[in-house]
Order: C-alpha cells, then structure tokens, then sequence
C-alpha cells in the first residue's frame, strides 16, 4: 500500500487532507514526494518559526535525546527551567509558566487557573469566562466551548458550562457579571480570519477588567514567539495581562504548550500536571528556538524581513484588486481578504501546483504565516509562483 492507502485505511479522516507528501524541507522551503520544490507561506500552521530542519535546532535536539529524553515532572527538569525563565524573561512579565504539549492543553490550564482564582475569594463562585465570537481556542471539549464559533458546537455535548461569548470587544462589558472570572481573547484572531483587534479598545478593556477583578486571559498560541514583531503581540499591544497562552511557534515543530501567569499562588501541588509536558526533548528545543529568535530580533533582521514581506504582499494585493478587497493583519501574521470563497479555494489550488503553500483562515481570507526566517530569495520565489498561480485561474 501507498501512503495514501495507508492513511485512508488505518487513520481517522479528521482531515481534509490536500493531495501532497512532503518529505524535507529547509528554511522555507519544503520537497515532496516526487522531487518538486514549494515555498511554504504556513510554516505548518505557524509552528516552523524558525524554519524547516533548522542546523541549531536540531543539534540541540540531537544533543539533548543523546543524553536524556524523558523523566517525568517527578523530577527536576534543567531545559524546562531554563525554558521558562527565556519565555517569562523575553515577556516581560512577572510571571511562571506551566508546560503542556499544545495550545489547546496551555487553553484548559487558563481556564483552571481562571476557575480556580475566581472560587478562591469570596462567597460567589466566580466561573464565566467571556470569548469573542469568530474565536479559536483549540479542539478539546472545553476549548472547543470555550470557542466563539457555533459551528464547532455541533455535537460532543453537553459541553462544561459558563462560556458565554461576546460579539465585539464593545459588547464584552455588558456581559460582566458577578460570576465572571475572565475574559480570552486573540489580540488577533487567527483560524477567525486574521482579524487584530482596536488597540484602544484592548488597552479600555484592560482597564475595565482590572478595576473589577476580572482576569484577562490573552491566547498566544499562533500570535506569540514574535510573530507579530514583538515576542507576545500582547507586548505589541502594551498590555499586561494576567494569564497568556503560547504553543506553536515557540517549539519550532516538537509539541508544547504553555500557560504562564502572574498569579503565581493560585495552582497548588495536585491541581494540574502533565506527564510529557516540558520534558527534556521539548524544552530542550524550545531554548534553541528562543535564543535563535532573540538574536534575531536583536539585530534587526525579524523587522527588515517582515517590512519586506508586507512590502512584495502590499505589491500583489494592488495588483490583484479584483481577487482581493483588504489586506489585514501585524508581523508576519497576514492575510487578504478574497472576493468569495470559491475564488479563495482556486487560488489555494493553483497555489500549491504552482509550489508555493498557503493557508485558509475564516471563510474567505488567503492567509499567510511564513517561517520568520524566510529569506528575500524565498519570498520573491514565493511571489514568483503565486502570480503564477493567479495568471492561471
Ligand atoms: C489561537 C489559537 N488557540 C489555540 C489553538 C489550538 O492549538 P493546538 O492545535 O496546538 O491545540 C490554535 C490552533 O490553531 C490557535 O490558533
């Protein structure tokens, strides 16, 4: 049997999966099966911050497993302390951090520490957690809840209770009550269309939380690991929120989640545990991937990429005005928005047979998540065959 026998004998068909096997990559670029080169615009969904098979990573990887893999949370763990102390020092915050292996699980840890912060004090439990329509918090059963789409709500329930969502930022103070505990949200929202919030109202919301002892609980898991130019796009935004969320990028493609907070008494010995979470393989490559986007940050090379990258963006997106009617987002989270949805799945198709990779966010935004370590060369490259995918349809 071929790979594609295989995967539809013996793997559950959760996916639609598109008709390619890629087998290596580097940087930005990937290879399948058959020998063709792309330029992948996704990054594996935002994972691949630093590239694929990076030299670094996957020495300190190859370092790590060749002496210690995996012991358990039992015991110390060298990497994940060095790891938290990156993640909590290029935040900028007063906070500590617990390991998972995925935004989704960072997600559940938020809503314990929420739940658990807003039973503690007090004689009204405290336990509604606020989130914005057109959300994505992951694909558990309480961060599926926890999701302001309706269309994720079909079936699995019933669901765990007190989520109540909010159409816009502005109608989140008209839902506050004596039993919410928190509000999440994307400061910009991802798999929701590449959508950044109003920094004014981010920073009126701030205020408003804080004056009422509510909890702001900011979802990092694809803006974070400076994908919108600053290490959290909470940073970007000037906000300190109470509890942050991160995953994807911060692992350049080893699985981790992490959930970090300033309200560091809250979660006791027995409250929460993992038993991969922060072990030595995934951590150990997340200080590699950190330090790699800390000197790349420093020296000025993230902001002269990003600037360019937006730049060759701003180019096709005039130059395709009957495809394309806004360009959104920060950093090198981008989007277009395209005319219809039909048009979105043709020009995701000519894409890829043109090699270059692109991703779909909401219902109709093409959407952008390059490695941030993309080359000049890998963009033009990239663009070169986009253009000639549009020229095609
Ligand atoms: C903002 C946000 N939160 C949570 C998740 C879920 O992350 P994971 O798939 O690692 O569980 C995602 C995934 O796309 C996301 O974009």
């Amino acid at each position: 049997m071929n790979i594609k026998e295989l995967d539809k004998k013996y793997v559950l068909p959760t996916y639609a999966r598109g008709d390619v096997e890629f087998v290596s990559g580097k940087n930005a670029r990937l290879m399948d099966a058959d020998g063709k080169e792309y330029i992948d615009f996704t990054s594996g969904i935002g994972v691949v911050s630093v590239g694929h098979a990076n030299d670094r990573v996957n020495a300190a990887i190859c370092k790590q497993i060749s002496e210690i893999t995996h012991t358990s949370n039992l015991y110390h763990i060298a990497a994940q302390a060095s790891a938290a102390q990156k993640i909590v020092e290029a935040s900028g915050y007063d906070m500590q951090c617990f390991f998972g292996n995925s935004g989704a699980e960072a997600n559940e840890g938020a809503i314990k520490i929420a739940r658990k912060y807003g039973e503690k004090d007090g004689e009204i439990k405290r336990y509604k957690i606020i989130t914005l329509q057109h959300s994505f918090h992951g694909r558990t059963i309480t961060t599926v809840k926890a999701t302001g789409q309706a269309s994720m709500h079909n079936y699995f329930g019933p669901f765990p209770d007190g989520f109540v969502y909010a159409d816009t930022m502005s109608d989140i103070e008209g839902l506050l009550d004596d039993h919410t505990c928190a509000v999440m949200i994307e400061l910009v929202q991802g798999e929701g269309g590449v959508q950044p919030q109003d920094k004014a109202e981010v920073k009126a919301l701030e205020k408003l939380l804080k004056s009422k002892g509510v909890l702001l609980i900011v979802d990092e898991v694809q803006t974070g690991a400076y994908r919108t130019g600053e290490f959290l796009a909470s940073n970007v935004y000037d906000i300190t929120p109470d509890i942050v969320t991160l995953a994807k990028g911060i692992g350049g493609g080893v699985p981790i989640g992490v959930v970090m907070t300033s309200l560091k008494d809250v979660l006791t010995a027995g409250d929460h545990g993992s038993t991969f979470g922060g072990n030595f393989l995934s951590t150990a490559a997340t200080c590699e991937v950190l330090d790699i986007l800390k000197e790349y940050k420093d020296s000025g090379n993230l902001e002269y990429i990003t600037k360019y990258f937006n730049e060759v963006l701003d180019g096709f997106f005039k130059a395709n005005k009957e495809l394309f009617t806004q360009k959104v987002g920060i950093g090198l989270m981008c989007g277009l928005r395209v005319k219809d949805a039909d048009t979105l799945s043709a020009i995701l198709n000519a894409a890829k047979e043109n090699g270059v990779m692109v991703l779909k966010a909401g219902k109709n935004t093409l959407r952008f998540l390059p490695p941030l370590t993309i080359t000049k060369e890998e963009i033009d490259e990239g663009f070169t065959s986009l253009n000639r995918a549009i020229s095609s349809l």
